[in-house]
């Protein structure tokens, strides 16, 4: 199984967008099981409330369901500041305080970054490949950036050909 995972709960993210144009990509390109899983989607009140090992049946619900029968990940990463989204980390940390090896270790990831400026985020991805490596995971070299993610849709609001085409190329890292 593939885990995409929309690495925001911004609402109307664009990494949002993409994740779910590469899911669609993805599932053409393998006979793997390709789930979506969209941080947006999450109730961090319930998944924090009043700290990291409360209501640890919820996070363990999604790590259950999303991650521990992956064997690969790919995260589509906007870029916030300069890097990656804090809820990310704040999601990885709450998830990760009991089973960790069977969510993460020797599982591969594949980084997709977004950004609206022209770096697409490729600062954020290097930041999270280390983490990622911290915990076991094997990071594919390749990453790729998608900068001026306003630029990339046509005015029905898909996804152009070009960027399509180069995710398309991408994904092929992972399967
Ligand atoms: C808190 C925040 C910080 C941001 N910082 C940057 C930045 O440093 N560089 C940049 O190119 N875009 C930045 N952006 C714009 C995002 O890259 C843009 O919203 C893009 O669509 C990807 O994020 P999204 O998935 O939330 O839409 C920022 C957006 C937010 C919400």
């Amino acid at each position: 199984m593939i885990t995409i995972i929309s690495s925001t709960n911004r609402l109307e993210s664009k990494s949002l967008k993409v994740a779910k144009e590469a899911f669609l990509l993805l599932k053409e390109l393998t006979d793997k099981q390709v789930r979506l899983l969209d941080l947006s989607e999450i109730n961090f009140e319930n998944l924090n409330t009043p700290s990291y090992q409360s209501n640890l049946k919820y996070a363990n619900n999604i790590r259950d369901e999303f991650l521990i029968p992956a064997q690969q990940f790919v995260f589509i990463i906007p870029e916030y500041n300069g890097s990656f989204p804090g809820i990310l980390k704040y999601f990885i940390d709450t998830i990760s305080t009991t089973g960790f090896s069977e969510t993460f270790h020797n599982k591969k990831a594949l980084l997709i970054g977004v950004s609206q400026g022209r770096a697409g985020n490729l600062r954020g991805l290097t930041h999270f490949a280390s983490i990622l490596m911290h915990m076991n995971v094997t990071v594919i070299p390749q990453s790729l950036p998608l900068s001026t993610i306003d630029n990339k849709w046509d005015e029905k609001g898909t996804l152009i050909d070009s960027t399509k085409k180069r995710i398309q190329k991408h994904l092929q890292l992972i399967n």
